[in-house]
């Protein structure tokens, strides 16, 4: 360990793609109940849409789908988007919060013909909870044993069709045989600044909040491709407003708030700052393994693979090789650091944000 570590607070960072109550707030108003309204993630929409009208058409019940990416990108949202669109219940729950077998086969007997059930972070569902799940899926059964030792017997129930949507930051975390239950199979990506700008502008019409061009790209290039960040953001900068301007949200005002929470032009925090600071100084923009990386900083090495890798690499600050990550010469001229090594080749491929060289 090194003097850094005491440096990274995780738990605090205003750009935490976790769920905070806040945030329960925001996405209950500022939810988007149809397609229509929902903005971004095109690809997933425009399959989606094939799909439901298809299975309306026929009379049917759509089949299992797998939405996987990064934290915050309105998986929940889409999926009630689906249900709404279908006409049927939406029924919510996540893996961790499924102890028991029981558990489980209570909320699937409860299901109505067509019915939406989403399980959210569904790879953490325990391994002996997630076999009730291959015959309900596969074939809208459940399959319960009743007593003990070798008195015990097992029974089957039949369940109505539904629909399971199952949520996670990745489909390689599923085990093979539940992944491959899932007809469906979509990845979120990250919103390019533009789409965010739309949220931001639509979630401020919700609000009553003034907001000019300027100032919604402004919020929204500081969001990490992250509509929760963005929507928190925009209350933040709010306030700001409202006590330091005319309640208006302009490009200044969107600037001088966001400067206050130390987020920069990019939407780096000082977490961030910190750990490409790390793997330039302790490494000498080497390749750093995943794990060693984890180690040095103090966290979980599957949180900095899913949570915060995807934006960095978004924007070419990181770039995998297969001896391990490299910083590149874009984050170094970002971070006032002069370029001196000569690490791997490196790629800005899926760079969205241009940078003036
Ligand atoms: N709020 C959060 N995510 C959204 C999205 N994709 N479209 C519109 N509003 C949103």
């Amino acid at each position: 360990m090194n003097e850094f570590v005491n440096d990274f607070d995780f738990e605090n960072r205003i750009v935490e793609t976790s769920y905070t109550d806040e945030d329960r707030d925001n996405e209950i108003t500022l939810r988007p109940d149809s397609f229509d309204e929902y903005i971004g993630q095109e690809k997933a929409k425009e399959v989606l849409k094939i799909y439901i009208d298809a299975v309306k058409m026929r009379g049917d019940t759509l089949d299992h789908v797998l939405l996987y990416g990064p934290p915050g990108l309105g998986k929940t949202t889409l999926s009630g988007i689906i249900a709404q669109e279908l006409g049927v219940n939406f029924r919510v729950t996540s893996g961790p919060a499924i102890e028991k077998q029981g558990d489980l086969a209570a909320l699937l007997t409860n299901l109505g013909e067509g019915d939406v059930l989403f399980i959210d972070e569904i790879h953490r569902l325990n391994r002996n909870i997630e076999e009730i799940l291959y015959p309900a899926m596969e074939d809208f059964s459940l399959d319960i044993i009743i007593g003990k030792g070798p008195a015990a017997r097992s029974i089957r129930l039949p369940l109505q069709h539904f629909t399971l949507i199952g949520a996670t930051t990745r489909a390689g975390q599923l085990t093979t045989p539940l992944r491959d239950r899932f007809g469906v199979i979509l990845r979120l990506e990250l919103y390019t600044p533009e789409e965010l700008a739309s949220i931001v502008k639509r979630s401020a019409g919700i609000l009553g909040v003034p907001i000019d061009d300027d100032g919604a790209l402004e919020i929204a290039s500081r969001s990490r491709g992250t509509p929760r960040i963005a929507n928190r953001f925009l209350k933040r900068v709010r306030d700001y407003a409202q006590v330091r301007g005319n309640g208006e949200i302009t490009l200044e005002v969107a600037q001088a708030a966001l400067g206050m929470l130390e987020v920069d032009e990019l939407g780096l925090d000082n977490t961030d700052r910190r750990m490409l600071e790390t793997m330039i100084k302790y490494y000498d923009g080497k390749p750093v393994g995943l794990e060693t990386l984890a180690a040095t900083i103090g966290e979980e090495a599957i949180t900095i693979e899913d949570v915060y890798e995807p934006y960095l690499m978004q924007i070419g600050f990181i770039s995998r090789t297969p001896r391990g990550r490299v910083v590149t010469r874009l984050a170094y001229e970002h971070l006032g650091i002069p370029y001196t090594t000569a690490p791997a080749p490196q790629s800005t491929e899926g760079s969205q944000i241009k940078i003036d060289e």
